[in-house]
């Protein structure tokens, strides 16, 4: 379904000089910068699958989702969808496709809710028997009722974001880009979106590409991801794969009242386990752990440091994308 193969991408900018008096030096100065977006790039999607493309800021995924949705034409490489090259043939490979760039809408502006969908419903010549079928299936999942016939200016994040997703997924397209689709909800409408987005692929066999910072976003939609990092791609495969060697080491961070010793935290003596699934380091009065949460428990942690040591407080952190990617990259995949 979707072919992408070498694809590249590189952008020419001025060379930027520091202060006042680089500014004027940029404004006047030929030296450029090429900075290479995306850098050879390849990969397969099929038909129905949802695969999540992550990466850190700047890592080339908006670029790469614009290629691919014909917005951009890249430097060098192809990408193919369903047979049509987007950026070659953006009206036919629109027809095909819906796209959310959670960073800005779609929609327009100053029109009420309602009216947009109808207008969208004769772009893309959607029969009054689709329409009512799909719009009562956003009715429902993305419960669009409420603020129906709001202008979008007025609209939330959370509600604005649902309205988009209803607004690219009208005509039903084979394929759904979503780039960020969570960035900036509250937990209970980024559910709510996850949710929508599951069902659509579920009932209509979307294919779903989508870029995100939010690793539950990944953990509840994705089987494969691809992660790419300053343009290459890092990995491509499985989500299972990647949190059975990353994604279970997690972060403690404990709150020591007195100096200690690092080297008398026998920790890995007692629980049996290697610095590989657990480690620490110490800084200043704060003790660091490195653990496998498959292997031991952060309550189990704490037990054996609070027989030894004044704890004042401590704090559990989640692995997020960006912390697996470094990892990856250190161990280099
Ligand atoms: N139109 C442009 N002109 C110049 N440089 C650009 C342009 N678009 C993107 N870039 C640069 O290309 C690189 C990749 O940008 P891109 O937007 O694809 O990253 P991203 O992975 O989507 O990041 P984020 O997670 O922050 O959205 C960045 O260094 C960015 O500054
Ligand atoms: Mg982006």
């Amino acid at each position: 379904m979707i072919k992408v193969e070498n694809l590249c991408k590189s952008f020419k900018t001025k060379k930027k000089y520091p202060g006042f008096k680089g500014a004027i030096k940029s404004f006047f100065s030929k030296e450029y910068i090429i900075k290479k977006a995306v850098d050879d790039i390849s990969f397969n999607i099929k038909d129905g699958e949802i695969v999540g493309y992550i990466g850190a800021n700047g890592a080339g995924k908006s670029t790469t989702i614009k290629m691919m949705t014909g917005i951009m034409t890249p430097s060098s490489g192809s990408v193919i969808v369903d047979g049509i090259i987007p950026y070659e043939n953006r009206e036919k490979n629109a027809k095909d496709i819906g796209v959310v760039f959670g960073q800005r809408t779609q929609l327009w502006w100053d029109l009420p809710l309602s009216e947009t969908f109808s207008l969208l419903k004769d772009i893309y010549e959607v029969s009054d028997k689709d329409y009512e079928e799909r719009m009562s299936f956003f009715y429902e999942t993305l419960e669009l009722k409420d603020f129906l016939l709001s202008p979008v200016r007025t609209l939330s994040l959370g509600q604005r974001m649902r309205a988009d997703l209803a607004a690219a997924l009208i005509h039903n397209p084979k394929i759904i880009y979503l780039d960020e689709p969570t960035i900036g909800l509250d937990v209970v409408v980024k559910e709510n979106v996850r949710k929508a987005i599951k069902r659509i692929n579920e009932i209509y066999g979307t294919t779903i590409i989508l870029t995100t910072h939010d690793l539950n976003d990944i953990e509840e939609l994705c089987k494969r991801i691809i992660i790419i990092d300053n343009g290459k791609k890092l990995y491509d495969g499985s989500l299972e794969d990647i949190k059975n060697k990353y994604g279970y080491m997690t972060t403690l961070e404990i709150q020591i009242k007195k100096q200690f010793d690092l080297s008398k935290i026998n920790l890995n003596k007692i629980l049996k386990l290697n610095t590989e699934d657990l480690n620490f380091i110490k800084e200043d009065m704060k003790l660091v752990v490195n653990f496998n949460k498959n292997k031991v428990s952060s309550s189990d942690i704490m037990f054996h440091i609070m027989k030894e040591h004044r704890v004042i407080d401590f704090l559990v952190k989640e692995t997020s994308v960006e912390d697996i990617i470094k990892r990856i990259y250190r161990n280099e995949v």
